[in-house]
């Protein structure tokens, strides 16, 4: 027997793929805010849903590039906090305790605390999408990921490697470990 899900709640039945913090450099100043609607859409390809009302929407419309930075359960209160202040006002990095570091391939920084990043760039044309449906899809032009914890795929016995997952509202989940064949 299934019981019926509100269409509001939908998403909810796939959409618990690690939440992530998105990076931006806008005209000097860096921001970070909490994400859950990402996803890979090819080996090299992410998409992303930015609310149009957050800062991070203008920066990666103004600057095209941004980073997804990966926590770990460690960082769950940094992660709530970024998801539920703005930019605009105050410092987040430093609200945080997060340390901004040099990116490889763009001007968006990678927060310093968190074990793996994606660098990303808007495809060309992608304002379009974005005004429309306020979705970014970029191509990834850098990664890396903590020593240790990634080789191929995420070393989820380390509690280090261990992801958080957003199920909705204050709720995070985190993977237990075991890795299935
Ligand atoms: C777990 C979590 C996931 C979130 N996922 C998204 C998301 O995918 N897209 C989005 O636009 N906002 C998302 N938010 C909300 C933003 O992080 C939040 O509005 C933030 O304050 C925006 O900051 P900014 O104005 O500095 O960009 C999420 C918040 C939380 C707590």
């Amino acid at each position: 027997m299934k019981a019926g899900v509100p269409l509001s709640n939908a998403y909810r039945l796939i959409n618990h793929g690690p939440v992530l913090l998105l990076s931006t450099r806008r005209r000097g100043r860096a921001n970070v805010c909490a994400v859950s609607w990402v996803t890979p859409v090819d080996a090299d390809l992410v998409a992303v849903v930015l609310s149009e009302e957050n800062d991070s929407f203008r920066s990666v419309m103004e600057t095209g590039e941004f980073v997804l930075n990966v926590p770990n359960r460690s960082l769950l209160r940094q992660v709530v906090g970024c998801g539920s202040v703005s930019g605009r006002e105050c410092d987040k990095f430093r609200r945080f305790g997060l340390t901004p570091t040099r990116a490889r391939r763009v001007r968006a920084p990678r927060v310093a605390e968190c074990i793996g990043h994606l660098e990303c760039r808007v495809l060309p044309g992608g304002a379009r999408l974005a005004r429309r449906h306020n979705l970014f899809i970029a191509r990834v032009v850098a990664a890396a990921a903590e020593r240790g914890l990634f080789t191929k795929r995420w070393m989820m016995r380390s509690p280090r490697a261990r992801s958080l997952h957003h199920l909705g509202g204050n709720v995070f989940a985190v993977p237990d470990g075991r890795e299935l064949r």
